[in-house]
């Protein structure tokens, strides 16, 4: 597999590596693609939510590794709302690319900020739970990478129809049946959605 030199850099010595002893928030997160786990530490400023000091772990791949290392240099003085935006696109780019197929190696990363982030904001009645709908399931399958492209499923219109009923999830996926990643897409929208209490069953149709 094709690393940038960047990639290895930050691979081999990652930047805010470790863990803040009493941080101001925190998530842990694990990929449903692969089943790696990083997690996030922030120390914010009350008073101006900049994001004083930042680190990670990872228990996850070399680009987990390396988009965690980046987008942790990248929120460090930060606002809150300017670290929200940092996306995985974006955190790839920084990185002189990624493999297609590892693309949701930097999901993971910057998802786990988000929830930091979140974490943060209910903490400090900045912000209260979201409200789980059909809204919160098509964010969810923005998550989901089709590998081939590293590209989300969303993005590449293989989602003709995302509902929620009764706390049923219900897909309607646009994947032909020669695609040889039509059933790992499938599971992977399993695994991202069965974590929400809010859903007791995931339909998929294809
Ligand atoms: Fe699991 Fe990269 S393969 S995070």
């Amino acid at each position: 597999m094709q690393y940038s030199q960047k990639v290895l850099d930050h691979f081999m010595k990652p930047h805010n590596i470790g863990k803040l002893e009493n941080p101001d928030a925190t998530a842990t997160e694990g990929s449903p693609a692969c089943g790696d786990q990083v997690s996030i530490y922030l120390s914010v400023n009350p008073e101006t939510q900049v994001i004083e000091d930042i680190k990670f772990q990872s228990y996850g791949c070399a680009s987990n590794i390396a988009t965690a290392s980046i987008i942790t240099d990248m929120a460090k003085g930060k606002t809150l709302e300017q670290a929200k935006k940092i996306g995985w696109k974006e955190a790839a780019e920084a990185l002189d690319g990624l493999p297609p197929i590892k693309m949701h190696c930097s999901v993971l990363a910057v998802d786990t900020l988000r929830k930091a982030i979140t974490d943060y904001e209910i903490k400090h009645n900045l912000a209260e739970e979201a409200v789980f709908s059909k809204d919160s399931i098509v964010e969810e399958l923005k998550k989901v990478i089709y590998p081939q492209v590293g590209e989300d499923i969303i993005t590449l219109k293989m989602v003709k129809y995302a509902g929620f009923e009764n706390g049923v999830a219900i897909i309607d996926l646009d994947i032909p049946k020669f695609d040889k990643y039509r059933d790992n897409v499938a599971e992977e929208i399993r695994e991202h959605l069965e974590k929400f209490k809010e859903i007791k069953e995931v339909k998929i149709t294809m």
